[in-house]
């Protein structure tokens, strides 16, 4: 089977899984009156998954995150995550999470087979978190790291998004953070989604603020892996961890783009910031459809466009990431 590979070169060994676009936080920038259901709740199944999963793994993809929403709202995500493990050609299952649940559940999603970890944690400062977020929980999702670490995962990526006038003085207390610990502490800017977008003329903020703080402190940039995607890392001599940043602004953002996506009710969506999605559904009730599935993956691939329009405003069709997983 061919790899998927697109007009521009570009090649995508990495799938970005929703499993569900409920979530129980309320993010300020994503969902800050909370989850309002749309739609029914007819997410895709474990069996819909397998077959989804083991025709992109034919076709290069060799890692797979699970996001939401919040993927851990799924009661069966073990379930999922135990059935991709299986598929030849994963070697990475990870996941991206508030860390709500880490605490309980770090050990069952590690034996799970899940061996890598995104924890979003906005600011250090409790009152913020509790701003930010809609809950007074920092203290209890920094102990679900610290749970998340017994259980096995290392170099655990925390995703703190940059809001101006709200966390973009913080830095001193992460940098501390990542001085202890190991860590990869990423700054993502700000995005503007269909939803949100009084809320990000007020906060947005370029992460060449952070850069050039970084770069005075000593850091300097991280040699890119062939698999780093659009994230740059920073480090440091004297830090155990290290800092990232993306941003999705900056000029050539989408050159590495290395993903595609697909939504908790089996959309191909080809970018964040798209315009449309396509429906896989039909093509995942039975196994024999793989070969089916594969030429439409490769159909659908001439659509990907070079670059977002982001810069002009155009946000596609994404109300709040919560409906795509970030
Ligand atoms: N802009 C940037 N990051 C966002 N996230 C959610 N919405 C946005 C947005 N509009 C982040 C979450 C999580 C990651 C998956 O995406 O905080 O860390
Ligand atoms: Fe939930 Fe993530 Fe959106 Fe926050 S950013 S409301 S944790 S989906």
């Amino acid at each position: 089977m061919r790899v998927l590979e697109d007009h521009f070169g570009r090649k995508f060994p990495y799938l970005r899984l929703s499993v569900t676009d409920a979530c129980n936080f309320r993010c300020q920038y994503c969902l800050p009156n909370g989850y309002k259901k749309t739609g029914d709740f007819q997410f895709l199944s474990t069996e819909e998954i397998t077959r989804l999963i083991a025709a992109f793994a034919e076709m290069g993809v060799e890692k797979v995150r699970l996001t939401g929403g919040e993927p851990t709202l799924r009661r069966d995500l073990t379930t999922i995550a135990a059935a991709i493990s299986c598929i030849p050609g994963i070697r990475t299952i990870g996941l991206t999470t508030n860390g709500y649940s880490l605490k309980e559940k770090a050990g069952a999603f590690f034996a799970s087979g899940i061996n890598v970890l995104n924890v979003s944690v906005d600011s250090l400062q409790p009152h913020k978190f509790h701003a930010i977020t809609g809950h007074d929980k920092l203290p209890h999702v920094l102990a679900g790291i610290e749970a998340a670490r017994q259980a096995g995962f290392r170099n655990i990526k925390i995703n703190t998004v940059l809001l101006k006038g709200v966390n973009d003085d913080d830095l001193p207390e992460f940098l501390a953070w990542v001085k202890r610990e190991e860590l990869s502490v990423r700054f993502i800017e700000l995005m503007q989604t269909g939803d949100n977008l009084e809320y990000f003329r007020k906060h947005h903020l370029s992460a060449e603020v952070i850069k050039a703080q970084l770069l005075e402190r000593g850091f300097s940039l991280s040699p890119r892996r062939h698999d780093s995607g659009p994230a740059l890392e920073f480090e440091h001599p004297e830090y155990t961890g290290k800092i990232g940043m993306i941003a999705p602004y900056s000029r050539d953002f989408c050159k590495s783009c290395n993903r595609l996506r697909v939504t908790a009710r089996g959309d191909l969506r080809l970018c964040l910031f798209g315009e449309g999605g396509y429906n896989l559904r039909p093509l995942l009730a039975e196994d024999d459809q793989r070969e089916a599935l594969q030429e439409k993956l490769l159909e659908l691939l001439h659509f990907k466009r070079e670059s977002h329009y982001l810069g002009q405003g155009i946000t596609g069709i994404t109300p709040h990431l919560a409906s795509l997983g970030g």
